[in-house]
């Protein structure tokens, strides 16, 4: 049987989270509603702390400002997809969690306690993701398989949008949907970083499901024509 067809056993449903780390920080209302009126799933919200990346982004009070905003046309919730580049994690997933994140990704390497801090995190009403960068094993998974909601593999190193894609990530994306199908849970595989038109259709052939675009989205004039390009190349 074709390996990618084996692959796509269980038809999954696409998912295209724009990162807001590229959008307009002067207008950050403006920028999520109209990539949510262009066709976006989820709002990918990166938090970087300039300590575990060395960089700085935004906090759970700009997270409370966007949660009104991020909603569709006919008023329906639109997932807040909060990655964690930040140490410790505890106290700030807590309080994404407060500030009305859906689910909240963070780094194993940056946590103390793995299994604590995704127990925090469900039990605080959220999703709970771990996070992988290019050079991290993934062997953890193995043992918070049942707590873990969403895999997210970064394929460029974390700090910056912008970047190229880092081909193996892609094997390990491989890796994972074999671990998810084995697990028999719903948990969704995010692939994060340089990821464009022109080679989404790979990611979602070595087993993604969900995608984040940063530049590849907010770098455009007009973010319904990506968007649209993305999912025909998923279709
Ligand atoms: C990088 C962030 C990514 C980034 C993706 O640390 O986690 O989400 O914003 O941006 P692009 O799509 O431009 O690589
Ligand atoms: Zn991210």
């Amino acid at each position: 049987m074709d390996p990618r067809i084996d692959r796509m056993s269980t038809p999954r449903t696409y998912r295209i989270a724009p990162s807001i780390l590229s959008a307009d920080f002067a207008k950050l209302g403006a920028e999520v509603r109209s990539v949510i009126d262009a066709g976006a799933d989820w709002i990918h919200f990166d938090v970087m702390d300039n300590h575990y990346v060395p960089n700085l982004t935004f906090g759970p009070m700009v997270c409370e400002a966007l949660r009104p905003h991020a909603v569709k046309a006919d008023g329906s919730r639109v997932p807040i997809d909060v990655h964690l580049m930040v140490q410790p994690v505890d106290a700030l997933a807590q309080a994404f969690a407060k500030a009305g994140a859906d689910l909240i990704s963070f780094h194993p390497d940056a946590s103390t306690h793995v299994d604590r801090t995704l127990q925090l995190i469900k039990a605080a009403g959220c999703q709970a993701g771990l996070t992988f960068n290019p050079a991290m094993p993934i062997d953890v998974l193995e043992w918070v398989i049942d707590k873990v909601d969403l895999v997210l593999l970064m394929s460029v190193n974390p700090g910056f949008g912008g970047q190229s894609f880092i081909d193996s990530a892609l094997r390990k994306c491989e890796k994972v949907r074999r671990l998810i199908e084995s697990s028999g849970r719903d948990i969704r595989l995010e692939v994060d970083g340089g990821i464009k038109v022109d080679n989404i259709r790979r990611v979602a052939d070595a087993g993604a499901d969900t995608f984040v675009a940063g530049s590849a989205i907010f770098g455009q004039p007009d973010y319904k024509t990506v968007i649209e390009a993305m999912r025909a190349q998923l279709a």
